[in-house]
């Protein structure tokens, strides 16, 4: 298996950096976030992007294709724009990577999304929840970072716990997030199940967020004594959240249907909240859940469709996910020599030292 070509690279510590970047996305309608319309080709931040953020916000504002209220919220600080295109990127690929291994893998290329969001699947429920988490993680974050103008970071939570131990540090700014968030999404509308159901999600994104904070201290005093401590208030690393929606997803509670027969060939004709007919399940109130809940069974995935590009081709693991990614058609098995570098240590100073590692590996794609 292992060829023995072996070279000596010097890789400078730099090129270690990596920029994640992710294909062509295409427009679509709604909400914000990865349910939004903006077209997600403005997507990944380019440094053109960042220059036009600080320099003319206006514009950045403009392309995110955000409602009224938005739009305002949006152009009253540069760094409000700033933090929309990253919680965007963030949610994006938050929710690339949690569902890498599925059928559906986040494909979020314009008509696909614009499909998945006039339907409300347990996949629309996920965008929904993790484009609200992004949002309010990204805003928080700014703020603690000073990026934001009007909020700075989170303040000491009450007086008793101020004696404990001395609050400090710089907390990232929740209540201050939460309040914009809610603010920028909008109030729940009651009549229309779709919206409800939207606007739930949206919440059990930011819970999320609220559940994952922690309060983070750090000693001073003569050698770790720690006869002083400050401590503040920190969100959790946004890995943890899309862990967290991503099992939520997985036990996502069906509250009703938007379709009929009718409608379920019909689904590019309905708007994304249309109100629902009174002897429908409209009428019933939301159950009290900290889940996702979703209207519509999804479909498979397995085959092209409005909804993704199907599995074929796609990439699976073999004795892992081949048999359900493939939906029974089976794979197909690839042999190929790969190189990369192996071995590395980091020698004094300072530049790390690698071995490239010939190896043969196998690449298992699903047949069409
Ligand atoms: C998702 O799968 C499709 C093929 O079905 C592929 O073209 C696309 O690059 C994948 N997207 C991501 C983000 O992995």
């Amino acid at each position: 298996m292992l060829a023995g070509q072996v070279v000596v690279g010097w890789l400078s510590s730099s090129s270690f950096a990596l920029m994640v970047l992710f294909g062509s996305l295409r427009p679509s309608a709604a909400y914000f976030g990865l349910t939004g319309s903006e077209p997600l080709t403005i997507l990944p931040l380019t440094t053109e992007m960042e220059e036009a953020a600080t320099k003319a916000h206006y514009k950045v504002c403009d392309r995110l294709k955000l409602e009224k209220k938005q739009r305002r919220m949006c152009r009253r600080d540069p760094g409000v724009a700033e933090t929309l295109m990253e919680a965007i990127s963030m949610s994006a690929l938050e929710c690339q990577y949690q569902f890498r291994f599925e059928r559906w893998n986040c494909t979020l290329e314009g008509r696909y999304r614009a499909s998945l969001l006039k339907r409300g699947f347990k996949e629309t429920a996920f965008l929904y929840a993790i484009s609200s988490a992004g949002l309010t993680h990204a805003l928080a974050k700014a703020c603690s970072a000073g990026r934001l103008e009007r909020c700075t970071c989170d303040e000491a939570p009450d007086l008793e716990n101020r004696e404990a131990w001395q609050w400090g540090g710089c907390g990232d700014n929740l209540k201050y997030s939460n309040k914009f968030v809610k603010e920028f999404l909008g109030k729940k509308s009651s009549k229309d199940l779709r919206a409800r159901v939207d606007f739930h999600n949206n919440l059990v994104g930011m819970k999320v967020i609220k559940a994952g904070v922690e309060t983070t201290c750090k000693c001073h005093g003569v050698s770790g004594s720690c006869t002083v401590r400050t401590c503040w208030r920190q969100l959790s690393p946004f890995h943890e959240v899309g862990k967290q929606l991503k099992q939520k997803y997985e036990s996502s509670l069906k509250v009703g249907s938007t379709t009929n027969e009718a409608t379920g060939e019909a689904g590019d004709i309905p708007p994304p909240r249309r109100a629902l007919g009174s002897s429908g399940p409209g009428t019933d109130p939301l159950p009290r859940t900290p889940d996702l809940v979703h209207l519509d069974d999804s479909p498979s995935f397995c085959l092209a469709s409005r909804f993704s590009p199907g599995t074929a081709g796609r990439k699976c693991y073999k004795d892992k996910n081949c048999e359900s990614m493939c939906c029974g058609r089976g794979h197909n098995t690839q042999s190929r020599v790969v190189t990369r570098p192996c071995q590395c240590q980091v020698r004094w100073c300072c530049y790390v030292e690698c071995k490239q590692c010939t190896q043969r590996e196998e690449v298992y794609t699903c047949k069409d």
